[in-house]
């Protein structure tokens, strides 16, 4: 059952201080200017006194905050999980293998209600922490997939303007369905955000387009492919239509064969739209779990057959549980027990049975040459659990899920950021009004996706196996990467919780038909425990706790180097090279080169500095011109210090640990930098 509710705290007004940052002509040192909010006066330091009004607390009743813990499963014993074991992984491509991956693979679902919290106000302030964790993942893989829509998607109306000027409104008095999804206005300039999101960083975006009922409102279609252009990748058509009937949007005798006809019905009316090109354009169909995707493919005179050149991919959605029983206490919905489920999200079986229904579709899309997307997912739907899909665990799990999706071929995953009212954001900005003294939590997910971003690389040539390693056993699963044919990295995961060390796995990892360097570089993903919240760490750096991150990893990076060889203990006479992964962890082995060559294989990093601008901030920003002159585009390949911005926290909050930690000068500015000017850094709102 899939019933997401989105982001009740949306539904206030809030309070706003905006505060734009721009910046002058691109010539010699560059100087950020501060614009204050209106009633507030700089004094002649620049400052601007801390008025008695300022929020002083946080909201930690919302669920994307919540401190909720679970108890993490009692530690392995040795029959339950061998802790030492071989691993022999081929250099050549094995039978089995998949499809060359992207780097794109891990990409970002955001519903439509939210998108004005979390990529922008509007085209003229964006939300410079989403630039710079899409920034994060440029780096490693050139490139990133993000979906705008939903179940919000489908009453979404495109109007000339709003009452208050807004780029999204809801309209709370018009709920319908049984999803408490209200309907949407939103204004082309949400489109020309996202297009001036991609001037900066390279996202490419999916859309949906409204299908609640079949007088079709084309205009997301038109207005998306004039502003977005190349950017825009293609148009959802039908958002779970195999749960329209339980969500009251069809009568409960909708069949697989009506969705067909309704499909044919747009395409049709695409057809007929001049500012359409609509061949190659749609997504479906994104079934979850009413109707298997065989059921749809084989409706009417065949789906593929029928609609083929309309079709840009398949696509499915897909939760492996769901919160429904408490999100919607009066449906009736029984009630998941997310301490009861913890151990199975901490097993390979979950990855491994998440994708098996969807084998036969993944090899139908590959032979009819279609791209196949989990085009929505996450831990549960109903806003995730509480202590399970905002710890440690849920980065595991979804480094696991996502790297078994790749390897049975389907080509994109797409994990969801719902509101303030969800666990499972990969990134949550702050509550409207507590922006001036809160930045972002960032969540599990998005270290899964840095880890799957890294495995995967930016050559476009990625094939995947899941290694079946330690036999099997459900608690270590491992993944080989061949890129251009040869093995260059693998993945070890140890989902054991084992604060003793007595679980950390030693994996002699050894390539019988090649020739093993004499090190390699890991890189691993740790936290304590897989009830940690927080504070999790990538090869040691980490975006901090709640409220606490600019989205710029803090810390040095630490990449361990690995001698190869045979044991000098005896233990076997093998060349391996030998590979710790605490219990919980996971490990990204660099089979060739160095882990820092791999990753700036995507593209050079950049990023957007922002400050958690209160009115006592005054941030200046000296650009060389060096960096301007060579900046060109995507292109870019010098390596420059990072501007540091000032900044500061609001210094009565210190139990909310707003203060923005010394960043290190690891950040490299290269590509895009003149437009990254217009809006480098401090909107808040
Ligand atoms: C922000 O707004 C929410 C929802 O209206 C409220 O619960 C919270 O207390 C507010 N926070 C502050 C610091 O005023
Ligand atoms: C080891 O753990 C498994 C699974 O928890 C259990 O079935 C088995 O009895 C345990 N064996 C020993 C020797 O404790
Ligand atoms: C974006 O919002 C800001 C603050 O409300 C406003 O000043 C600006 O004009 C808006 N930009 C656009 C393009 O509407
Ligand atoms: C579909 O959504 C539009 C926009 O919210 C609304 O005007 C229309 O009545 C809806 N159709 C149905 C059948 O509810
Ligand atoms: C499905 O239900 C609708 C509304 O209840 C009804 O008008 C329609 O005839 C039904 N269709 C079929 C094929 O039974
Ligand atoms: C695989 O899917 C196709 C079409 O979607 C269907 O015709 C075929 O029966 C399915 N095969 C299996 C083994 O389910
Ligand atoms: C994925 O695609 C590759 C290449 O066609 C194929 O060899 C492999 O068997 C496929 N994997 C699955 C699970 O279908
Ligand atoms: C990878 O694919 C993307 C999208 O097709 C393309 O833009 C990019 O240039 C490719 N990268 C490489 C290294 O070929
Ligand atoms: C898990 O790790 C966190 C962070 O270090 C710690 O606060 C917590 O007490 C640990 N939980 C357990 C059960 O050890
Ligand atoms: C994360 O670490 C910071 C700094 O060490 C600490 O202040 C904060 O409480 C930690 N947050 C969590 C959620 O553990
Ligand atoms: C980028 O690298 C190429 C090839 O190494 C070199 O020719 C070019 O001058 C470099 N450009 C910059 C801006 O450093
Ligand atoms: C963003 O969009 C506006 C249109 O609202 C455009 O005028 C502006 O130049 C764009 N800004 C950037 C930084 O690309």
């Amino acid at each position: 059952m899939r019933c997401d509710k989105f982001s009740a705290a949306w539904a206030g007004s809030h309070v706003a201080l905006f505060l734009l940052t721009a910046v002058g002509q691109a010539t010699a040192d560059v100087t950020l200017t501060v614009y204050y909010a209106p009633g507030q006066t700089p004094l002649a330091d620049g400052t601007v006194p801390d008025a008695s009004a300022t929020p002083t607390a946080y909201d930690d009743s919302l669920q994307a905050y919540s401190t909720a813990t679970l108890v993490a499963p009692a530690a392995p014993n040795a029959t339950a999980m061998p802790t030492a074991f071989a691993l022999a992984v081929p250099s050549a491509v094995p039978a089995g293998a998949s499809i060359e991956q992207s780097g794109s693979f891990f990409g970002f679902s955001v519903e439509m209600s939210v998108v004005n919290q979390v990529l922008g106000k509007n085209s003229s302030l964006l939300q410079v922490p989403f630039l710079n964790l899409m920034a994060n993942l440029q780096q490693r893989t050139g490139r990133i997939h993000v979906r705008v829509g939903g179940n919000t998607q489908e009453t979404a109306t495109l109007v000339e303007s709003t009452s208050d000027g807004k780029i999204l409104e809801k309209d709370l008095t018009a709920v319908s369905g049984t999803t408490d999804t209200p309907p949407l206005i939103f204004t082309a300039d949400l489109i020309q955000m996202m297009r001036n999101i991609s001037d900066l960083v390279n996202v490419h975006w999916f859309l949906g387009v409204p299908f609640n009922d079949t007088n079709w409102r084309l205009e997301i279609v038109e207005t998306g492919q004039a502003i977005l252009g190349e950017f825009l990748i293609g148009i959802q058509a039908g958002n779970e239509p195999d749960l329209y009937a339980n969500h009251g949007r069809r009568p409960t005798n909708y069949t697989q064969d009506d969705y067909f006809g309704e499909f044919g019905l747009l395409i049709q009316a695409l057809d007929a739209d001049t500012s359409v090109q609509a061949s190659k354009l749609l997504i479906a169909p994104s079934v979850s779990t009413n109707w298997s995707p065989e059921s749809v493919l084989s409706a009417g005179t065949g789906f593929i057959p029928t609609y083929g050149s309309s079709l840009e991919a398949l696509a499915v959605e897909h939760y492996p549980s769901d919160n429904c029983g408490v999100a919607f206490p009066d449906s009736g919905i029984a009630i998941n027990d997310p301490q009861s489920l913890l151990s199975t999200y901490l097993s390979h079986g979950s990855a491994t049975s998440i994708v098996s229904p969807y084998l036969n579709t993944s090899e139908v899309a590959q032979t009819n040459g279609l791209p196949f997307y989990m085009f929505e997912t996450n831990t549960a739907s109903c806003g995730g659990f509480a202590g399970l899909s905002d710890a440690f665990a849920s980065a595991l799990w979804g480094v696991d899920y996502a790297m078994q999706m790749a390897a049975v071929n389907f080509s994109t995953a797409l994990f969801h950021v719902g509101g303030q009212s969800v666990s499972y954001n990969p990134f949550t900005p702050p509550p409207t009004n507590e922006s001036t003294f809160h930045q972002w939590t960032i969540g599990p997910i998005y270290y899964s996706a840095l880890v799957v971003a890294e495995a995967l690389g930016a050559s476009n040539t990625s094939q995947v196996l899941d290694l079946n390693a330690n036999s099997g056993n459900e608690l270590t699963p491992a993944y080989g990467i061949w890129e251009h044919g040869a093995l260059t990295r693998v993945l070890l995961i140890n989902f054991a919780n084992d604060p003793t060390g007595a679980s950390t796995l030693q994996v002699d990892l050894s390539m019988p038909d090649g020739t093993l360097p004499s090190t390699v570089n890991v890189k691993l993903l740790l936290a304590n425990n897989v009830t940690q919240k927080g504070n999790f760490t990538w090869a040691g750096q980490t975006f901090g706790g709640n409220f606490q991150s600019d989205g710029r990893p803090i810390g040095a990076e630490d990449i361990a180097t690995t001698a190869c060889g045979v044991p000098t203990d005896g233990s076997s006479t093998t060349a391996a090279c030998r590979i710790n992964v605490p219990a919980p962890g996971a490990a990204l082995v660099f089979m060739s080169g160095t882990a820092a060559a791999d990753e700036i294989a995507g593209a050079p990093s950049v990023t957007f500095s922002t400050t958690s601008v209160t009115k006592v901030v005054v941030a200046t920003a000296t650009v060389p011109a060096s960096l301007l002159a060579t900046s060109n585009g995507h292109g870019g390949n010098g390596t420059y210090q990072m501007i540091q911005l000032g900044s500061t926290s609001k210094g009565s909050v210190t139990s909310a640990g707003a203060s923005i930690r010394a960043l290190p000068a690891w950040a490299i500015l290269g590509s895009a930098v003149a437009a990254a000017l217009g809006i480098l850094s401090t909107n808040v709102w």
